[in-house]
């Protein structure tokens, strides 16, 4: 089999790296898929069983800011293409850490560029058939306002006319976003300066398999099998744009394949949440599932102090990747979150692995020994 692509995916043992790693291992036998990830608490093996023993697939565990580890394996693998998802991804980790933040997404994302360039550059084609492609969030924008709180406006968004389009101004509020938009600088940057064929994308909230229970949908989930309390910041009512998880995989497929160089492309559902409301959802989904009388997980809802600096609203504008692309979310809401909340019921054991930890040592021990 030819080989006509190697393509490193950063952070392929995460949420959305794990079914970016699956899509592109699956669709593209030809091509070899490095899965380089550094296993933090957030990155877990167990996602990828399916496909970890495929000829395509090769795991390497190594850090983004690992400078000379990055190089060697450049050019061990002949990369010309690099998708880049590794990141710290939680708001709340980085309002009490921010450091790890700048040094993971900022100086990790740095540190990928400069390898990729120095590699690409000492190749006689250059920086020809290669990509460096990194995967950003709507966060970076800073926060909409919520002109219409009911959510009962028709029109494009139920809780407001403006969106994020690629054209918004970087405004970020968090610790995370303010990281993220560092490192959206310097894509752009390397291109600017070195001619480096990057590409930028930003996406609103994603929801899913895999996602690790400290965000709100599969945590939420999770508490309401084990009957506790579902922590609501301040009133709930921050509106996010939910996006299926797959369908961002799709996106990313598509504009690594087909996106024009130096662009900016926002993904989004247009799919607008408050977040009392999803909650309700989830508890009226998870609650017939389970089995239980409608209503039963309700009292479960506790409001908690608000998160500091709680951006309001978002709500990605997408038309540009549909008009040039041709990509559409392909499920809707009510199906996705019926799936969702059907398959983290029916993986009890990967939760319960997850939230004690155990598969970090299960991998440790496993790559220690080879
Ligand atoms: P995640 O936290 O689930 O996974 C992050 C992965 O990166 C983990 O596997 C972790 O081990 C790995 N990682 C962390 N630090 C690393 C390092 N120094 N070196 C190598 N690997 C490292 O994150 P996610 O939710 O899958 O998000 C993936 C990307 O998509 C991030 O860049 C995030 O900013 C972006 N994004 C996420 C969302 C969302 O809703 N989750 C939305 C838009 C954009
Ligand atoms: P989260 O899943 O952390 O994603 P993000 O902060 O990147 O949007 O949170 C989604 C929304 O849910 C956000 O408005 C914060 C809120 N939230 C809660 O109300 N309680 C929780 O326990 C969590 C984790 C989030």
């Amino acid at each position: 089999m030819t080989l006509k692509r190697n393509i490193i995916i950063t952070g392929g043992a995460g949420f959305i790296g794990s079914h970016v790693v699956r899509l592109f291992v699956n669709n593209y036998p030809e091509y070899h898929i490095i899965n380089l990830d550094k296993l933090t608490y957030a990155g877990n093996l167990a996602n990828l069983q399916d496909i970890e023993n495929r000829p395509n697939y090769t795991f390497v565990k190594a850090d983004i800011c690992d400078y000379d580890k990055i190089r060697e394996l450049l050019q061990h693998y002949h990369v010309d293409g690099i998708i880049h998802l590794a990141a710290e991804s939680h708001v709340d980790r980085s309002i009490k850490d921010p450091f790890t933040f700048a040094h993971t997404n900022v100086m990790g994302t740095l540190t990928l560029l400069q390898a990729a360039k120095v590699y690409w550059e000492s190749l006689p084609e250059r920086y020809e058939g290669k990509r460096f492609y990194h995967i950003s969030t709507d966060e970076v924008y800073g926060a909409l306002q919520l002109t219409n709180p009911a959510g009962d406006k028709t029109g494009r968004g139920p809780y407001g006319d403006q969106f994020f389009t690629e054209e918004s101004k970087y405004n970020p509020h968090s610790p995370y976003s303010a990281s993220k938009a560092g490192s959206d600088h310097f894509v752009r940057a390397f291109h600017d300066t070195y001619g480096m064929p990057t590409i930028v994308t930003n996406c609103s909230n994603n929801y899913g398999p895999y996602q690790f229970p400290e965000k709100l949908i599969p945590l939420f989930i999770n508490n309401i099998r084990h009957h506790k309390p579902l922590p609501v910041y301040g009133k709930g009512e921050n509106v996010r744009d939910w996006l299926y998880v797959i369908d961002h995989a799709r996106a990313i497929d598509v504009i690594f394949h087909r996106g024009r160089i130096a662009e900016t492309y926002n993904i989004g559902g247009f799919n607008e949440w408050k977040n009392l409301d999803i909650i309700k959802v989830l508890i009226k989904t998870a609650d017939r599932l389970l089995g239980h009388p409608e209503g039963y997980s309700s009292d479960l809802i506790t409001y908690v102090t608000d998160r500091k600096g709680h951006d309001l609203r978002y709500a990605i504008d997408s038309t540009k990747l549909k008009n040039e692309l041709g990509w559409e979310p392909s499920l809707q809401f009510e199906e996705g979150i019926e799936e969702t909340v059907r398959w983290y019921l029916n993986n009890q054991a990967w939760m319960d692995n997850v939230t004690s930890g155990d598969y970090q040592n299960y991998y440790e021990s496993m790559y220690k020994n080879r």
